[in-house]
């Protein structure tokens, strides 16, 4: 069995040019899966409130969807390093209430470290949250939650003072404890110099091939939604919303046709009383399994749903 990894392993990874991999999960089954897979680094992202909730933002996101989606995701990847974004308006409002929320996501949600967006400004309650013991990711770039602030999902650091701003965030998350960066929809040269300046991680998102590791979004890489809207900075490793239209719309047609359930699919009476009393039914009668009133041997089912 792997070992969850640590923060020191992810500072040392970056010093050995080991690439840090990181993917959103938002539920059990998808964070059993990311952990079968080997992922280095599992996401909570806010971004749970565009792909599963489908909200337009994240800024509907709160802290108790954050704390039960971790929750899931906790009990799915018991030896993965987990990350759990706080939500919108739950940090940078002073820093006893972003101590007390940082809490409750450790705690109740079981998160190993939290994820903040901003930079300069949120420098002074990153140093609180780790010296109180939380690991911190900071978040730079194109930040969803302040989208309306920055006036779209659009790619940042193009301009000279920009590119200065984000250096200077960068920097002073570093100083002020944080273990990781996220830089999003950055330019590449600009995240290539950002990753060369720190000595902590910085993991991209449409940040190029300069940046210390790398994080996409689940529902991204397997086109698990409806309908599926390329994006530039995305490569889908699997068309996972089209396996699962097709397997319902076959569903949905056997259940009209009476294809299904078939006769694999049904229990039956372990006496003929039931028959004697109901009488075996069309559906018995035209099998002679059903007919003789034993139950099928292949029932493994039964056993734990019957
Ligand atoms: O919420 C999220 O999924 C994120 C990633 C896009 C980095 O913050």
């Amino acid at each position: 069995m792997r070992k969850r990894l640590t923060i020191t392993n992810l500072k040392k990874m970056k010093q050995d040019k080991n690439p840090i991999s990181m993917l959103t999960a938002y539920d059990y089954p998808s964070a059993l899966l990311a952990e079968e897979a080997g992922l280095d680094v599992i996401l909570v992202g806010d971004s749970l409130g565009n792909v599963v909730l489908g909200y337009d933002t994240t800024i509907p996101v709160t802290l108790e969807d954050m704390i039960y989606h971790t929750r899931a995701v906790a009990r799915g990847a018991k030896n993965t390093f987990i990350v759990t974004d706080m939500p919108f308006m739950t940090y940078g409002i002073g820093r006893e209430s972003t101590l007390r929320n940082a809490a409750r996501l450790m705690q109740e949600g079981g998160a190993q470290a939290l994820k903040l967006e901003g930079g300069t400004d949120i420098a002074s309650e990153v140093e609180a949250l780790v010296k109180a013991g939380i690991p911190v990711m900071g978040h730079i770039g194109l930040t969803p939650q302040s989208v309306h602030q920055l006036g779209g999902y659009k790619v940042q650091g193009k301009l000279e003072r920009e590119a200065e701003k984000l250096m200077e965030d960068a920097k002073a998350l570093e100083a002020a404890g944080a273990f990781a960066i996220v830089l999003e929809l950055v330019t590449e040269p600009l995240a290539e110099a950002i990753s060369k300046e720190l000595s902590i991680p910085t993991i991209g998102i449409g940040a190029g091939r300069g940046c210390d590791g790398q994080v996409l979004v689940y529902h991204d890489i397997l086109q698990y939604s409806s309908p599926y809207i390329e994006k530039k900075m995305v490569k889908t490793y699997a068309d996972i919303g089209s396996t699962i239209r097709n397997a319902i719309s076959s569903y949905v047609s056997e259940v009209k046709a009476g294809a299904f359930p078939a006769e694999e699919h049904s229990f039956g009476a372990k006496s003929a009383a039931i028959n004697h009393l109901y009488g075996a039914g069309e559906a018995a009668n035209n099998s002679s399994n059903q007919a003789s009133g034993e139950e099928s041997p292949k029932r493994d089912f039964v056993s734990n749903h019957s």
